[in-house]
Formats: structure tokens, sequence, C-alpha cells
């Protein structure tokens, strides 16, 4: 059945409390926390000029990081309340507290169309619990729950949960954004009864976090192409030789399993034809997590076997040329994770190959969704981001959303 939207909501002189995701990434910059990219606050600004238009109170809730309990300060969403104010054009009240006295004198004083930012709920190690007296709490401020944070709807926390459970009880309504709506569409409907060729493209390191979605898939698709390191752990499984690259001895046979069944299903199975490899050196320097940082030597692309000593970081070009070809025919394009280190120009070549045939498809009329994550870094990277038709904010919950999971985050919500 179809969940309530803020469309069918009268929120007039109500007290909406609205879940966002504003889990955005941030760097320090002279002793300040900066936003290095807006967009998951962006894209929930039709759901909050909506809801403002409409006389709500709006008291935004998120998390930011993992704090686990504890108050970091540089995980702090005041940098989010700023943000958001210059977007929206009108003044966004930050509180340093999401439960308690502070919120409930800030938000007793506001006018109807207000909005106010509240802090890090992670900083309650009640929120990821999704602990019932924490919900209560969080609810004391609650007419109508929305929940715009479809990047956050796998977590069964308070505020994602919790929160939506008790305004129920009381009889109050419990409603989906507009990005909410908009993520449930492109990655569930749309997906649902594709134009076709569907052609699915799937990348990422391991066949183990990705073998739900290629196990559903493969019941919708016509063609699935395979790129990322997850490409290897097959290669290992036909018996040939994959160097230093990361694999999954275990799940070989669980990639042989796919194989089968894409045969059985007919779903034209591609895996890469050639990989750019590349020696890695250690160069005895530590990163900011304390982990080693490598640098490559002797990239090359090579077909069959890769060499002992190099380690396979990207599908090569004839992989992407034929990727490509298929790509131009699709009606309907899906793409979920990286086809090898784009980060590093030295191995988006191929990346931005597929990344520029998808855009140009979406040119000719097809429909292109691009399932978070990595992915979506991906497109932006290659500045092709505005020539797809869809790209979600979600990452752990676009994943589990297309296995076809039941998120708590959307469960919670009433049926229309
Ligand atoms: C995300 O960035 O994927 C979401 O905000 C969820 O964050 P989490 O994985 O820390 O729950």
């Amino acid at each position: 059945m179809a969940k309530l939207t803020v469309r069918d909501l009268d929120v007039r002189g109500q007290r909406v409390f609205l879940r966002v995701d504003y889990n955005v990434p941030m760097e320090e910059k002279d002793g300040r926390m900066v936003i290095t990219d807006s967009t998951r606050i962006v894209e929930t600004l039709p759901t909050l000029k909506l809801l403002i238009e409409k006389g709500g109170k709006l008291i935004l809730t998120a998390h930011l990081g993992r704090p686990k309990g504890k108050r970091e300060a540089t995980l702090s969403l005041q940098p989010v309340a700023v943000k958001l104010s210059e977007l929206l054009g009108k003044p966004v009240a930050f509180v340093d507290d999401c439960i308690g006295e502070k919120v409930e004198k800030a938000v007793a004083a506001m006018k109807d169309g207000d909005v106010v930012l509240l802090e890090n709920v992670r900083y309650y190690s009640e929120e990821e619990k999704n602990d019932p007296v924490f919900a209560e709490e969080l609810a004391r401020v609650a007419d109508v729950y929305v929940n715009d944070a479809f990047g956050a709807a796998h977590r069964a926390h308070a505020s994602t949960e919790g929160v939506a459970r008790v305004v129920a009880r009381r009889g109050g309504k419990c409603a989906a954004g507009l990005l909410m709506e908009r993520e449930l569409k492109f990655l569930g409907d749309e997906l649902e009864k594709p134009a076709r060729p569907f052609v699915v493209i799937l990348g990422g390191a391991k066949v183990s976090d990705k073998i739900k979605v290629i196990d559903r898939l493969l019941e919708k698709a016509n063609t699935i192409l395979i790129g990322g390191a997850m490409a290897y752990t097959f290669k290992l499984a036909h018996g040939e030789k994959v160097g230093k690259s990361l694999v999954e001895p275990d799940h070989k046979q669980t990639a042989l399993d796919a194989e089968a069944k894409a045969r059985k299903l007919k779903v034209d199975f591609e895996l890469p034809v050639d990989v750019v490899v590349a020696t890695p050196v250690e160069t005895g320097k530590l990163n900011k997590k304390g982990k080693p940082v490598f640098d490559f030597t002797n990239i090359r692309t090579v077909s069959g076997d890769i060499p002992d000593g190099a380690e396979g970081f990207g599908v090569g070009e004839k992989t992407a040329a034929r990727y490509a070809e298929i790509i131009k025919g699709a009606k309907t394009i899906l793409w979920n994770g990286p086809l090898g280190m784009f980060e590093d120009p030295r191995f988006a070549a191929s990346t931005n190959i597929v990344a520029q045939a998808v855009a140009d498809a979406t040119q000719k009329g097809a429909k292109s969704i691009i399932g978070g994550g990595d992915s979506v870094k991906a497109l932006k990277k290659a500045k092709l981001g505005d020539r797809v038709t869809f790209m979600s904010t979600g990452g752990g919950a676009s994943l589990e959303f297309l296995e076809g999971a039941v998120l708590p985050g959307v469960a919670a919500l009433s049926e229309k």
C-alpha cells in the first residue's frame, strides 16, 4: 500500500518532527568544520519549502557520523544549520541538544513556518538502541512525524522508527517527505516494471556485499555488467590468477551460482574481459586513519590472468568500450557500485567511459538511476551528475532497498 506523504498533510500550526539525513561529508579548515558536499541538504529543500508554505513548525532531527553516545565537537550539526539557512533563505535556529528543556523552550517560541535544527541525535546512545523512553522524549515536540531521511531509513533507530511509533500511537500522522517519496519511486516502483532493455551495472569490492542485489536483479534485468574488485572473485572461481587483487575465496561458489542463475534466466551476465593492474609499493607513510599508504607502479592493462605481484584496480578499456556499447541500447539503467578505483585519476578512465555512456543514453531517452554511495561520487567526479535521471542520497539504505528489504523507517510511516 502507498505511504502517506507531506502532500496529504494539513500541518498549519502543528509541530512537525522532521527526520532528515544531514550526514554530510565535512572537513576541518582553520579550526572549523566545513561541509564539502551539501547534496543531502539541498535535496530536502522541496519538503521543507512545502511544509513551511503549509504553515508547519519544522523541528529537524538528524545524525552526523557515529559519535556512539558521546558529544564530539567535530560531529556537531551547527555548520549544517548555517548552510541550511543560507540555502533556504530564512533563519534556521540551532538548538545544541535534541531532547529536554532547551528543545521544548525553543519549540514553544516557534511561529508557523519557523525552522529549528536539533543537535546530533547520536550524541545519545539511546538513539541507535531505539530506546522507547528516548523516543518518547523526542516525541514531546511532535504533533506530526515526517521522514525525509531515506539514507537512514534502513536503521531502526529512535528518530527513524521509534518516534513514528509514538506519534502514531497517539493518533498523529507519519508521512514520507518528498525526497523519501522520490527515492522509493526510482529505486522501487520504476524498477518493478522497467522499460526494456534493462541494463544493470554492478561494481564494488565484494561479491558477498552484492550477492543479494545480484540475485534479485537477475529476476528483472536483461543484462548485468560486473565491475570493481568483486569481478576478481569471479576470475578466481574460473581458475584464473588474480595476483594480489582483493578477492573472497570463500565466495567462489557464490559467484558461480550467480552465473548459473543468469544462464537459467537467460540474463546476459557480463564479466570484464580486461583489467587495469599495477604493482603496489609501500611508501612507509600512514594515512589519517593510520593505514599504510601505497604507491602504484607499472600500471598496465591485462587480459586473462593477473600476474603475481600485481593488483587489479578496475575494468580495462576493452571492457569499458563493450559495456558502453551495451548501455547505449538500454531503456532503463541502474548503476550501483564503482567499476574501479575511480578516486585515483590513474584508474578512473574506464569508470568515466561508462559514466559518459550512461549520460548519453539518458539524453536519448533512457531512464538512468544511480544507486547511491560511491557510484554517485563517481558520476559527480566525472561531472555528469546532472545528466542522469536520478541519483540516490542513500548508501547502505539504497543497497538494502535494492536487495528487496523492507526499511524500518519506511515501514513505520502511515498508509494512505
Ligand atoms: C549514510 O550516510 O549512509 C546514512 O546517513 C546512514 O549512516 P550510518 O551508516 O552511520 O547509519
